[in-house]
């Protein structure tokens, strides 16, 4: 049994539908009840209080795991002692050279660490941006034809989740990943502005990018994230801290196929943009 945790997320909800699609049997740690894919049970839990895991780590071999919670330790000591074998931990490309004082780049690389102390076999899928953070534009494109964006000038090297439920899954059922840290990209480096164009043509809509100045960024991020987090960011992209553009070779190395490009991604999503 493999249990996919954030399984109502971007890459959880892709990695849950892979597996059950494999033939592998998958279960999915859930807060609030949803909709799962056939073949796929939810089992409830939350990961900031390690005990309530128990009965969702029946009979489980091997996890799917985000970084981030209250207690990450406890959380990985309850899943050693449940028979947990191998955990494969949803990383960032931010640690490669990161600064632990980075909000950020911080946490994951905290996750890691605890991840690497829990006596688990683990793999970290060290991934780049995600091409859902384009997502965020929704409530600007309901508003008109331009979006407001900060860090114009940043090319990422974006990548689908799909891309990362695949090498996850591959990573959970087969061998030889144990150990192993992968930095996951997309195809391509793409600035917001190149995004905005391919997403505009298959909505048949004139989208404008309008950068904001990093006063304005500021004010923006503020009110979405808390303050330690828009220093990360700023850090990052406006004073040069992680250069997330360079594209690697991990996705075709693991799947034996080209990472999806963002075409692919907005168009497999285009109904949440209409
Ligand atoms: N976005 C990026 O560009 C990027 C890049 C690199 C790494 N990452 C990392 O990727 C991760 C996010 O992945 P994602 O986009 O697939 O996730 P997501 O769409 O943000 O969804 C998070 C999922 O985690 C669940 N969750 C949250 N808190 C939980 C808790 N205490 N216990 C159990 N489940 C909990 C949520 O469940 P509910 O539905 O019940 O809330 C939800 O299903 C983060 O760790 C982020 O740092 C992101």
């Amino acid at each position: 049994m493999i249990l996919v945790t954030g399984a109502g997320g971007n890459v959880g909800s892709e990695l849950t539908g892979i597996l059950a699609r494999g033939g592998h049997p998958v279960r999915a740690l859930v807060r609030t009840p949803r909709p799962l894919p056939d073949g796929v049970e939810g089992v409830p839990g939350d990961l900031n209080e390690p005990a309530s895991l128990k009965t969702a780590l029946d009979g489980v071999r091997a996890v799917f795991l985000l970084g981030g919670y209250d207690d990450m330790p406890g959380a990985l000591a309850v899943m050693r002692d449940a028979g947990v074998e191998q955990v494969t931990l949803l990383s960032s490309r931010s640690v490669a050279g990161g600064h632990a004082d980075n909000a950020v780049a911080g946490m994951h690389m905290a996750a890691e660490a605890s991840v690497r102390a829990s006596e688990l076999a683990w793999t970290f899928l060290r991934a780049s941006g995600f091409m859902s953070n384009t997502l965020q534009w929704i409530p600007q494109l309901k508003e008109g034809d331009v979006v407001r964006e900060p860090f114009a000038n940043v090319p990422v090297a974006t990548i689908d989740p799909y891309d990362i439920a695949a090498v996850a899954a591959e990573s959970l059922t087969t061998p030889g990943h144990e150990g192993r840290a992968y930095a996951i990209t997309g195809p391509e480096a793409l600035r917001p502005a190149e995004r905005l164009r391919i997403l505009g043509e298959l909505l048949g809509r004139e989208l404008r990018l309008a950068p904001l100045s990093d006063e304005e960024a500021r004010v923006k991020m503020s009110a979405e994230m808390p303050e330690k987090y828009v220093d990360a960011f700023f850090r990052f992209f406006a004073e040069g801290e992680f250069d997330d553009s360079e594209v690697t070779s991990a996705v075709r190395d693991l799947t034996g196929r080209e990472p999806r490009p963002f075409a692919d991604w907005a168009r497999a999503h285009l109904a949440a943009f209409r």
